[in-house]
């Protein structure tokens, strides 16, 4: 039995863990490294601070660029402002992911403007269920009426996920349909850049749209994104290096600012486990590896036992020789003997072929026709495109 105060035990390497952790939304002087994306949100909701109509914007970037935060920070600094002036300007946030049917959407954007209206709308009954999508769009303009609100922006965070586009079109059109007086704004959000095609169309025309795009972030500023959460780690936990390397390697990967926040707690999380008392670079490798393990062992989850017992001998063959690509016939030798060692028998050797180019299509390998020397035929090959130890480990989780 550990003494009791053990149990909880957590270790010196935090001081403040929620700086590293998901959902943590900084002030706006905090947010790195879009200067650009902030004007741009800014100047869109600008006339609303003024007494006028903010304008409908489009975002689209990868995931982890900032779009969420940015569009979330300028909100809350524009309400500071608009209200400074003597106009309203109420908002809704919407994550589209969390609430992605018309119904919910529409509520959840009820029950935002509620909250940022506050104590005085309080008591305006959202009813959890048993109304359909208008009526929740109906409390919203009578919530707009009731609090005289001069300008209301909407983001639609994750608008791809979104079933359909009745809330953006009767946002669009709620002034000149007559359903509301408030001056309204939407800011779209994509994760998806293909998305614009679809999103042109269906926003109405009569909403003059800025768009916006939101590149991946360099070493640069990732660095300084991660500086900014120093204050996460105790002082002095942090070896020297760690913050740019986790930093290098994002913006190599993907330039992603949470997966790179999200390495840092892990890296964080490792040294904690062992006891130790400094993050080190080795944290970082042991944190990243891990990352792919999971994201390797989600990937293939749902895949057959067969489809897994092809991929561990394509790394086993990758570990083990000095080539990087093999032939069908030599990954089919090495599945047999994969094979042997479980319960079951091999499937055939066109099964296999089949089974490698549908793996191809999703990624984890990579497959090609090489012409092959002179006199022989063309045959294909196969690489894995993921290291074999991170390979062998996950199905081994699996
Ligand atoms: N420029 C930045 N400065 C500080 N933190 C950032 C910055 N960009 C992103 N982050 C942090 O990275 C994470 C992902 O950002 P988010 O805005 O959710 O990305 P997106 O919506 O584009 O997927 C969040 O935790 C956010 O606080
Ligand atoms: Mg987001």
């Amino acid at each position: 039995m550990p003494e009791a105060e053990d149990i909880f035990e957590t270790g010196d390497v935090f001081r403040d863990r929620q700086l590293v952790r998901v959902g943590h939304v900084p002030e706006l002087d905090r947010v790195v490294g879009r200067d650009r994306e902030i004007e741009a949100v800014g100047s869109a909701l600008a006339p609303a601070i003024h007494g006028g109509p903010p304008e409908t914007t489009i975002v689209y970037g990868k995931t982890g660029t900032g779009k969420s935060l940015v569009a979330r920070c300028v909100i809350r600094e524009g309400r500071r402002q608009a209200a400074e002036n003597g106009h309203t300007l109420a908002s809704a946030y919407v994550d589209c992911s969390d609430y992605g049917t018309e119904t919910q959407a529409s509520r959840e954007m009820a029950r935002g403007l509620q909250s940022t209206l506050g104590e005085s709308a309080a008591d305006t009954s959202i009813p959890r269920k048993g109304i359909a999508a208008a009526d929740y769009r109906d409390i919203t303009w009578e919530l707009l009426a009731a609090h005289d609100v001069d300008a209301f922006v909407v983001v639609l965070d994750e608008i791809d996920k979104l079933e359909s586009d009745d809330l953006l079109r009767s946002l669009s059109r709620a002034r000149e349909s007559g359903k509301s007086d408030t001056m309204i704004g939407v800011i779209c959000i994509s994760n998806k850049i293909e998305y614009r095609d679809r999103l042109d169309e269906r926003v109405d025309s009569s909403l003059q749209d800025n768009e916006l795009v939101f590149d991946p972030y360099d070493a640069t500023q990732l660095r300084s994104i991660l500086d900014h959460r120093r204050d996460a780690f105790a002082e002095g936990v942090l070896e020297e290096g760690v913050i740019s390397k986790t930093a290098a390697l994002a913006a190599r990967e993907h330039g992603d600012a949470r997966k790179a926040i999200d390495v840092l707690y892990e890296a964080g999380r490792l040294a904690e486990k062992e006891g130790g008392e400094i993050v080190t670079e080795a944290h970082v490798d042991a944190s990243l590896k891990k990352a792919e393990i999971n994201r390797f062992q989600r990937l293939v989850g749902g895949q057959t036992p067969h489809v897994k017992h092809i991929l561990r001998a394509l790394a086993l063959l990758t570990a083990e020789t000095e080539g990087t690509q093999f032939r069908t016939a030599e990954v089919y030798d090495a599945y047999e003997n994969v094979v042997t060692q479980t319960e079951s028998s091999p499937l055939s050797y066109d099964r296999v072929q089949r089974l490698l180019k549908e793996q191809a299509f999703l990624g984890i390998t990579e497959s090609e026709h090489t012409g092959g020397g002179h006199g022989e035929g063309s045959y294909r090959v196969h690489r894995l495109l993921r290291s074999p130890e991170v390979v062998v480990e996950a199905l081994d989780r699996n």
